[in-house]
């Protein structure tokens, strides 16, 4: 699979890209404290079907579910299940799609209810430090200004930055070359060319990078039990300024007065 994508199928990852966040939007929605992650799963297969694509994660390496619902200590691959969201919890929710063989993929974090201020910090630095690594993400640069970008900006704030997973490339599969990971030097790794199509996913722990996988063979977890924050959007490689693929702009606009969403 080439890196560099045709214009023709970098609009059908956008397409893709978008429904991810539409069905993001439509998990938060349904937020509140009380209701369990599978219920929230199951509402975001439905939305996904219901608009003729399919869930991309669902059966990807035997992984059971719609989404990954990722909760305070767990920094991503949470699986959907009976837990039910209290105030003060953290959730990533992360989503996958595919329009007529082409990936759309993108994870947001909220906050429930009440949340402690140092977790709402994490959230805010976790979704800027994105936005700080889309910024740098043009034709020209390496994949390790992304990863330096990405991790000055948290470390300066105390966090660490989970190594074991990092970003990718999308498109006609989920997870294609380049890695790229969300810490580096700068003028290191692979070169950003345009039309390449790359995932950013920022995995930001308040406390020590550590992480540690459950027996389930998925959920990832920080070593110390401190929470993590996980932001991703899937952007195409341009001349001058990165192109969003994926959008948070309609889960922005969700009214929930029993969550946090990050602006
Ligand atoms: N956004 C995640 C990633 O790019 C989701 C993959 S989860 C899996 O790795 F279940 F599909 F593996
Ligand atoms: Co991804």
């Amino acid at each position: 699979m080439a890196l560099v994508k045709t214009d023709i199928e970098i609009e059908k990852i956008r397409k893709s890209s978008l429904l991810v966040g539409e069905t993001i939007a439509e998990v938060a929605r349904h937020l509140r404290p009380g209701i369990t992650t599978l219920e929230l799963d199951r509402i975001a297969y439905e939305f996904i079907r219901d608009h003729g694509a399919l869930p991309a994660f669902k059966d990807y390496h035997g992984y059971p579910a719609t989404l990954c619902i990722s909760v305070n200590d767990v920094v991503v691959h949470g699986i959907p299940g009976k837990y039910e969201l209290k105030d003060g919890d953290l959730v990533s929710v992360d989503c996958g799609t595919i329009i007529n063989g082409y990936y759309g993929d993108s994870a947001f974090s909220f906050g429930i209810g009440e949340m402690k201020q140092e977790v709402i910090d994490l959230m805010t630095r976790t979704k800027e430090s994105l936005y700080k690594g889309i910024d740098i993400a043009v034709a020209g640069k390496r994949v390790g200004d992304i990863g330096y970008e990405v991790q000055s900006y948290v470390e300066g704030y105390g966090y660490s930055v989970v190594r074991d997973l990092v970003g990718h490339g999308l498109g006609s599969s989920l997870h294609e070359k380049p890695e790229v990971p969300n810490y580096g030097k700068r003028g290191t790794g692979p070169k950003l060319e345009e039309n390449m199509v790359i995932c950013i996913e920022p995995m930001i722990n308040l406390g020590k990078r550590g992480i540690t996988q459950d027996r389930d063979g998925w959920t990832i977890r920080t070593i110390d039990q401190k929470p993590s924050a996980h932001f991703e959007h899937a952007i195409a490689i341009r001349k001058d300024k990165a192109d969003l693929l994926s959008s948070f702009d309609a889960i922005e606009q969700v009214i929930n007065h029993n969550i946090l969403i990050i602006k």
